[in-house]
């Protein structure tokens, strides 16, 4: 079975690094990677390939950054010739990202077998690039994998088979796991000057804060009431960056003496660093899993969240930009509010496991 596996943006490195790991266990699983070339910086990419041994891709598109139509247009029309070139059997798509969806559409329309890992999940947001990513992938792939009941549910009430989803855990905590112990290496605290659990840890990408001067200067609001507690640290995104570059928001910052924007981590001092924080928060997806599974309460900086699980059980509150209510979440995690909770069922290091498995009982021969 050629299994094609496709990478794009940061968040796809964790999720692709296990499987990737896993075929090695099947001789009868030929995998290739194709990394489309959505992020390209070092920090972004080729850090997170070597911290997490990912093999170097057979294959880079180097397609770069541009509006959605063109990037993701760019990604098919370079995607299309590999299909044609390499005759897999199936095409594996991980995440929510344009190079998902692209190299998803190709798949299908070309007659191969599509699988998406970390399907499901709905903000109910269609003004968020990735929830329009997500219901196209899911509506096309054959074998759908979830991370969450909810993905379940959402793709049953989309009028997807049952026979095709399965509830598999999560391949970024099989990641995670892996690595923590490896992350307490990192010098990242000592770097920084940082006491463990004495610093509140910030990400913020999203179009809708940080390409929007007055959301994103609301937020800045908050953020003044909190540094005056804890050092705030915020490894910044390249397009967070070139947006605070392009504004007066610098200055606002520049006023916060606790507030630390770093270059954007690699994996390992990044986990050293969230697993480290007395809170985090982040506009990330992901984040708000790994901060679950890490124990460290979570505030989410959007209206909505695609992992409802997290806000179920108590792990990470959804508090928008809005500086009162991120002010009233903060001081409710700092009384411990956030911290009493299981971690989700089967977030557990064996989603790749289970994940290859499957593939093998549904698609070879
Ligand atoms: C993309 C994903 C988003 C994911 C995020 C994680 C989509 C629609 N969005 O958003 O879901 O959460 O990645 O990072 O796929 N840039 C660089 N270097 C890079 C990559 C980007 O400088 O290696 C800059 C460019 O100016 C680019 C901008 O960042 O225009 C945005 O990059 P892009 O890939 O378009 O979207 P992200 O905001 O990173």
């Amino acid at each position: 079975m050629k299994i094609i596996n496709v990478v794009g943006a940061r968040p796809n490195f964790m999720k692709i690094a296990p499987l990737m790991a896993q075929y090695t266990k099947y001789s009868q699983i030929e995998p290739l990677l194709v990394h489309t070339g959505q992020h390209y910086d070092e920090k972004m990419s080729d850090l997170f390939f070597r911290q997490l041994d990912i093999p170097k891709p057979d294959i880079n598109l180097e397609v770069g950054s541009a509006s959605h139509a063109v990037q993701t247009a760019e990604i098919m029309k370079s995607f299309e010739p590999m299909l044609l070139k390499y005759k897999p059997d199936v095409v594996l798509v991980v995440g929510d990202v344009n190079s998902t969806v692209a190299c998803g559409i190709v798949a299908v329309k070309l007659g191969v077998k599509l699988v998406h890992v970390e399907a499901g999940l709905r903000s109910f947001d269609r003004s968020m690039p990735e929830e329009i990513n997500r219901v196209v992938t899911d509506s096309i792939s054959d074998l759908i994998f979830c991370t969450e009941q909810s993905g379940v549910d959402n793709l049953i009430h989309e009028g997807i088979s049952k026979d095709r989803i399965f509830i598999v855990g999560n391949v970024m905590i099989d990641t995670l796991l892996k690595h923590i112990n490896r992350a307490q290496n990192s010098t990242i605290l000592n770097h920084l000057h940082l006491n463990s659990n004495d610093f509140a840890v910030l990400t913020l990408h999203r179009p809708s804060n940080v390409d929007d001067y007055i959301v994103f200067g609301r937020i800045l609001d908050a953020l003044e009431v909190i540094h005056k507690d804890m050092p705030i640290i915020f490894p910044v995104h390249p397009r967070t960056r070139k947006q605070l570059q392009d504004s007066h928001l610098m200055a606002q910052i520049q006023k916060m003496h606790y507030l630390g924007l770093i270059e954007p981590l690699g994996y390992l001092d990044f986990l050293k660093l969230m697993s480290s924080a007395k809170i985090v928060l982040t506009d990330s997806g992901g984040i708000q899993e790994e901060t679950t599974f890490l124990k460290i309460p979570c505030l989410t900086l959007r209206e909505n969240t695609e992992r409802p699980i997290t806000t179920e059980i108590g792990s990470n509150q959804v508090v928008g930009a809005n500086p009162a209510k991120i002010i009233e979440g903060y001081k409710q995690a700092m009384n411990g509010q956030l911290r009493n909770f299981k971690i989700p069922p089967l977030w557990d290091g064996l989603a790749s496991e289970r994940i290859v498995e499957i593939l093998i009982d549904k698609l070879s021969g």
